[in-house]
């Protein structure tokens, strides 16, 4: 082909224009696609917690095309090692097949019908005999849609209009006061929301004595996936809403079966009147349930609570695969072991390394703390560490959750990989000092 005469205009521009033809053919697709996303999609994604972070942008892959087991490819075809389980749903795997039969079963049968599907029974019962206190059970499709529910039914029954709230509940605006009026949602309601910041038992006890008797419930997450690891705010809270008539709801979207098969209820010994529980229920399908004792539940009969898709069949039917095998093959004791392995890897990589530092939370998600009295610094190498666990393939964000697909011999390349990016965030620190501003603290 002659170079004066180029075939096209893409062609011409590679041909004429070195920068551009150089920026298009390193220009991942990924990238690529980000860039039109930005321009139609706020954030380019659904949900903040998905948003490419800047600093990462050369080594996080900001789509994913498709995962198996434990692992993810992005558009690129880079593979990683996934520790993050699309922000915690996937409990068993990826495209894990006996959840996805199941799903296609039900597939020939309908999705959704003009009345209930005999499969809401048989995974309300497997509910029932599984979590604690869950004597009476309704489905959702979200976390945030199962903590409204079970709001309305704490104030329906208590008929009293005040909330305390601690931890992160969705984005509804009851659970968003905080940000108001900024976010949209109105001043008023910050009168009757207020905020006990997680694991304050001081603070919780000033505002149920200052609002005692206008308070319908306390709805706390259980546990923060942060050091302490006691449950102690949690029982804390159950004795002290006890004391004064006011009903405790746990927010277990996050603990629910993956601390245990009956969550944080069973982990910490701790009863619940009602409880929400959404991720990991269903290995990743779209399904929540709000569960809790008769007495309240039963307030659903007096007043109307009706949603188009709550039975919608094909996460049912993901549900129930998945707490069948949760129950015949002892997911949790194998979440347990290979996160214990993980946190060991932890320890030692960073002894070996000489960096000070020591695995944190429990296995099911923990991650490697920087404990070096410089706290800034330990900040900047987590957040470099980062960057590089990217580069290396694995895909790890704050903790990393465990899933019934990683192995162990996924945990020794994960840990192999870590150090390696270890080392290399630790070489990083010193040049990248000033530029380096994590997003997170
Ligand atoms: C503890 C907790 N509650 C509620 C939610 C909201 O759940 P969803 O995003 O499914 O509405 C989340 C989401 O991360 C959560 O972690």
């Amino acid at each position: 082909m002659s170079p004066s005469k180029p075939p096209g205009t893409f062609r011409y521009l590679q041909w004429h224009n070195a920068p551009i033809t150089l920026f298009t053919t390193i220009m991942k697709l990924s990238d690529q696609y980000f860039d039109r996303a930005l321009s139609l999609i706020p954030w380019g994604t659904q949900t903040n917690a998905k948003r490419p972070i800047p600093f990462f942008n050369e080594t996080m892959p900001k789509f994913i095309e498709r995962g198996k087991g434990c692992r993810l490819w992005d558009m690129d075809g880079k593979e990683y090692i996934d520790f993050r389980l699309s922000l915690g749903p996937v409990t068993l795997g990826y495209c894990y097949d006996e959840v996805d039969d199941a799903v296609r079963e039900q597939m020939q049968k309908g999705v959704l019908f003009s009345m209930a599907s005999p499969r809401e029974l048989e995974l309300a019962e497997m509910i029932r005999s599984t979590v604690p206190n869950a004597e009476m059970c309704r489905f959702m499709k979200t976390g945030e849609d199962a903590n409204l529910s079970n709001v309305r039914i704490a104030r329906a029954y208590t008929k009293r209009d005040m909330i305390l709230m601690s931890g992160y509940h969705g984005y509804p605006d009851w659970f968003a006061t905080e940000d108001s009026p900024n976010n949209g949602v109105p001043e008023f309601m910050k009168e009757y929301v207020k905020v006990i910041p997680w694991g304050d038992c001081e603070e919780a006890e000033r505002l149920v004595r200052r609002y005692g008797e206008r308070i319908a419930c306390i709805i706390s997450i259980p546990y923060d996936f942060n050091e302490d690891t006691s449950g102690s705010y949690i029982r804390y809270l159950r004795t002290l809403t006890r004391e004064h008539g006011i009903l405790l709801v746990m927010d277990e979207v996050l603990t629910g079966f993956r601390l245990a098969l009956g969550g944080a209820q069973e982990f910490f010994g701790v009863d619940a009147d009602l409880a929400s529980y959404a991720k990991a229920i269903a290995n990743g399908y779209p399904l929540s349930t709000y569960v809790g004792k008769r007495e309240y539940m039963q307030t659903l009969d007096r007043f109307k609570m009706t949603t188009t898709y709550a039975g919608e069949t094909l996460s049912i039917a993901a549900a129930i695969a998945t707490m069948k095998i949760m129950k015949r093959e002892k997911v949790h004791e194998h979440l347990w072991a290979m996160g214990t392995l993980l946190m060991e890897h932890f320890d030692a990589m960073a002894k070996e390394i000489g960096v000070e530092g020591k695995a944190m939370g429990l296995p099911v998600a923990s991650w490697l703390k920087f404990t070096t009295p410089d706290i800034q610094f330990n900040e900047r190498l987590a957040y470099l560490w980062q960057r590089e666990l990217y580069r290396e393939g694995i895909f790890a964000n704050l903790r990393w959750f465990i899933c019934y697909s990683h192995k162990e011999s996924d945990i020794h390349e994960a840990a192999e990989k870590a150090r390696r990016a270890l080392h290399r965030a630790l070489e990083c620190e010193p040049n990248e000092r000033s530029t380096t501003v994590p997003f997170y603290h």
